[in-house]
């Protein structure tokens, strides 16, 4: 997918206003501004799945990272289900879960990988696809693919609903990306801000007040 194909939303930096859509209650100061509105994420997911599909002859192994990518992997399954019931074309899917959890010490970063590598020597031989709700730095994906590549699949593909715009970015980038986003901390659609707003529909941009609130 050539980056020109994502959409940008940081271009016209047009945010809705919290009054456009419907907010929950409990989230309504903590909020600056809505990114993209959930219709909107749905409706880029029909795209993302075609394509997705489009590439896939054979079986594949949909891989969601967890927690935040649960929302996007749950959407983007039904999508290319849909296809497979209508187009003629079809996958046969397999479904994992991978939590993964950054880390740093004094000497060295890396991830952590909830699969023992038992569980994750059953994916040689398989075509992988890995569900991610959004590539910030790039850091963690190209640890989790440097481990995943060891095990020798047939292939690895990354999608990512998101993939933000930041001068912190190693230039990793996603096989599959929804939306180029600006270098802002966003919430909602499972991403969280510590364990808070997975359940807002809407991406939107969290408020001052929102990051106090939340701390820890
Ligand atoms: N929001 C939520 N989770 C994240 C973000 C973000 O902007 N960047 C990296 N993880
Ligand atoms: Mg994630």
């Amino acid at each position: 997918m050539n980056p020109k194909d994502w959409i940008d939303v940081t271009i016209e930096k047009n945010h809705y206003s919290m009054d456009h859509f419907v907010i929950p209650h409990h989230y309504e100061k903590d909020i600056s501004s809505i990114l993209i509105p959930h219709g909107v994420i749905m409706d880029r997911i029909k795209k993302l799945a075609r394509l997705i599909v489009d590439d896939t002859p054979g079986p594949l192994v949909v891989c969601c990272v967890l927690k935040g990518g649960h929302q996007y992997f749950a959407d983007l399954v039904n999508e290319i289900k849909k296809l497979c019931r209508h187009n003629g074309s079809s996958v046969q899917l397999s479904l994992e879960f991978i939590r993964v959890k950054s880390y740093t010490n004094d000497t060295q970063s890396g991830v952590k990988i909830s699969l023992t590598d038992a569980e994750l020597e059953e994916f040689k031989g398989k075509n992988l696809l890995i569900v991610e709700d959004i590539i910030d730095t790039g850091n963690t994906m190209v640890y989790l693919l440097e481990r995943l590549s060891k095990i020798q699949p047939a292939s690895i593909r990354v999608t990512s609903l998101l993939i933000k715009k930041t001068e912190r970015s190693n230039g990793y980038v996603p096989d599959y990306v929804g939306f180029a986003i600006p270098d802002d901390f966003v919430v909602g659609y499972a991403l969280d801000y510590n364990e808070h707003f997975r359940d807002l529909d809407h991406i939107c941009v969290i408020s001052d007040e929102g990051k106090q609130k939340y701390a820890v």
